[in-house]
């Protein structure tokens, strides 16, 4: 299977979890948008979503299914997205499509966080894929020297600017061994808005796509 078949079909498997009678949180990304491609054969059965971006509101628009501002909306079952990377403890790199900031705010509100990855997706320790932070333009430099004291390399993601008009440090070369420690610190830098690891609020459930089909696994 190629690894966009392998997003479909957790893309898929993720309507499972949708509640019925209740509003979705969707991520964003490539395996969010062909959950979105699902949830409208579906989209009967929901009152609507909170979209995690421009680009997922819009998707989620073009299917017909309402999109509610976040402040509208208290009680969120589900919360779907993807990753970048992701750990057997849940914990995760994320961000790399620049949404991380409002993808974290939605899961913070969600019960439960449904993370919906291709296989290559797992690893045993976070830090391959650069670990994106989003910065208040200004800050930039500051926030940059402080990231290479912390041992990484960040480099300015050029050409782009976030759905909140701040700009990305993609940061290379971390051996993330402490996430919990690691989001903390960095999210304590003046001038960070957040950074792309979740793992204070790790996922619930993992619907990892497989040769074999879909590997479920949840925090131990
Ligand atoms: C978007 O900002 C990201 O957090 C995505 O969820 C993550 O990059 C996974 O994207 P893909 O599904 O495209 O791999």
């Amino acid at each position: 299977m190629t690894q966009d078949e392998l997003k479909q079909l957790v893309a898929r498997a993720a309507l499972d979890y949708v509640v019925e009678g209740k509003i979705v949180g969707v991520g964003t990304g490539s395996t969010a948008r062909l959950f979105i491609d699902a949830l409208a054969e579906i989209k009967d059965r929901i009152p609507g979503a909170v979209a995690s971006s421009e680009d997922t509101r819009t998707r989620l628009l073009g299917h017909g299914i309402k999109v509610f501002d976040l402040n509208e909306v208290s009680d969120i079952p589900v919360y779907i997205d993807g990753a970048d990377e992701i750990t057997a403890e849940m914990h995760m790199i994320k961000g790399g499509g620049g949404a991380l900031t409002r993808e974290k705010i939605i899961a913070a509100v969600a019960q439960k966080f449904v993370c919906i990855a291709d296989g290559s997706k797992l690893v045993d320790v976070l830090g391959r894929f650069p670990l994106p932070v989003e910065v208040i333009p200004m800050a930039q430099a500051y926030v940059a020297r402080e990231l290479a004291k912390l041992g990484g390399t960040p480099v300015l993601r050029e050409g782009f600017v976030t759905d909140n008009g701040n700009v990305i440090l993609d940061v290379k070369g971390l051996q993330i061994v402490d996430p919990v420690d690691l989001e903390s610190r960095i999210n304590q830098i003046v001038g960070v808005v957040t950074n792309g690891l979740f793992a204070r609020r790790p996922a619930d459930v993992c619907l990892l796509g497989m040769e074999s089909g879909v590997k479920t696994f949840t925090a131990d």
